[in-house]
């Protein structure tokens, strides 16, 4: 595969060699650039600030997130067992969800080596991990979450009256409170206003409950922009809510633990999708080019409806005589599959690569996956070395969608 220098400027030198390696559609996960970025994190936030990476963002990239970051966010069985197939000892590990499986939190708790923190998400939640630790007869420490209006979460009011007969509950260990509002935050003022509600709800949890938080986990949110294609106007936008959550947080009363739980800020810089143009077409004077990916296998926030479109760069670069536009179809039977609807940065032709930066976080696991049966995309690791690593081959799902 031949890589020609605009791209090679557009992309930085290190995507030079993987482009052109690997069977394509796949994904390719740059663990250094994992490391960087969550590094990167840390040195713009006040010094203390403790480091929760949220695995669902992408769970391939867990090696290179302990590295960097103290914990992990794990919100299901399934997340768990990935952990453990990482050997990711109990003791980096908070345990979410709104949904908590009896059989698997027994396990947990009953478990020899002790989970860091369990969170509580309701009072059925704290009842049955309660339970659990009297039977087990161990104390378990947990973080109470509290709701920003949606499923998630309690009420302030039912957090404080669990926190008020803290007295009365030798097995829970009250560490503190979670919050977690949304993804994407359109505004760095929404941060601070949280962060300030926050503090305020820490005091009067000390003050009506006679119970002290030690430990704030927050859940910022932190944008990503998928579709600037000005690299130093995404960086600037980085910093200015970098910049804002660095002085919320560092203007809290609050002078407990802060831990910063977060998964698309860590994850999206270190992922790219690589997919192969197999056809192109014009019908009605409209040019199609369709690819051996599709969105059963990327999705971006706010993709649904195409407005946004990705940055996306095509492999050869290919200058039209006359502006083409594409739109850049996926392997779906649905007129829905839709990557890019204007897509003009180049001719296209059978054969090119499109190559989608930023697409570490969310993008693999948030698609249509099962739809048409058709396979699901290699994943392959890169370091600082540019050597590419399959560690997952394409996996055909039709016996999921078949009579067991
Ligand atoms: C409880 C919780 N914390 C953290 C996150 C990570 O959010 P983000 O990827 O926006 O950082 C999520 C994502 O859904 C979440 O549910």
């Amino acid at each position: 595969m031949h890589v020609t220098r605009d791209v090679i400027i557009v992309l930085g030198q290190r995507y030079q060699s993987m482009i052109g390696q690997g069977e394509t559609p796949f994904y390719v996960f740059d663990e250094s650039e994992v490391r960087r970025r969550i590094r990167s994190l840390r040195e713009a936030l006040p010094e203390d600030t403790v480091l929760c990476y949220a695995m669902k963002a992408n769970p391939f990239i867990l090696e290179a997130a302990c590295r960097e970051a103290e914990f992990l966010e794990v919100c299901s069985p399934g997340e768990y067992r990935i952990c453990q197939k990482n050997s990711i000892p109990h003791g980096r590990l908070t345990i979410s969800g709104i949904n908590k499986d009896p059989a698997h939190m027994r396990e947990l708790i009953s478990s020899p080596s002790k989970i860091h923190r369990f969170t509580v998400e309701s009072a059925e939640q704290f009842a049955l991990l309660e339970s659990l630790a009297q039977e087990m007869d161990v104390r378990i420490p947990v973080l109470l979450r509290i709701t920003s209006g949606n499923q998630f979460g309690m009420d302030a009011s039912a957090a404080k009256q669990l926190m008020s007969g803290h007295r009365n509950k030798p097995h829970i260990d009250f560490r503190g409170i979670q919050f977690f509002s949304g993804t994407q935050k359109s505004s760095p003022s929404r941060i601070t206003r949280e962060l300030e509600k926050l503090d305020k709800l820490i005091e009067s949890i000390g003050r009506e409950c006679g119970a002290e938080v030690l430990e704030l986990e927050y859940g910022p949110g932190l944008p990503v922009d998928y579709s600037e294609q000005d690299g130093a106007r995404r960086s600037a936008r980085d910093r200015e809510y970098l910049g804002a959550l660095r002085t919320s947080l560092s203007s809290l009363r609050f002078n407990g633990t802060v831990i910063l739980e977060m998964g698309r800020a860590m994850a999206a810089s270190c992922g790219t999708y690589v997919t192969t143009v197999i056809d192109t077409k014009v019908n009605r004077r409209h040019s199609y080019a369709i690819v051996d990916g599709g969105r059963h296998q990327i999705s971006y926030y706010g993709h649904e409806l195409a407005l946004t479109p990705p940055v996306c760069h095509a492999v050869p670069t290919r200058h039209a005589a006359e502006p083409a536009i594409w739109t850049v179809c996926g392997s779906l039977c649905t007129s829905n599959d839709i990557l890019i609807k204007q897509f003009g940065g180049s001719d296209l032709a059978i054969g090119d690569r499109l190559v989608f930066p930023n697409a570490g976080a969310y993008c693999m696991t948030e698609g249509i996956s099962l739809f048409l049966s058709r396979d699901l995309p290699r994943i392959y690791l890169t370091d600082a070395s540019g050597e590419m690593r399959l560690i997952r081959d394409r996996i055909p799902t039709d016996p999921i969608n078949a009579f067991q």
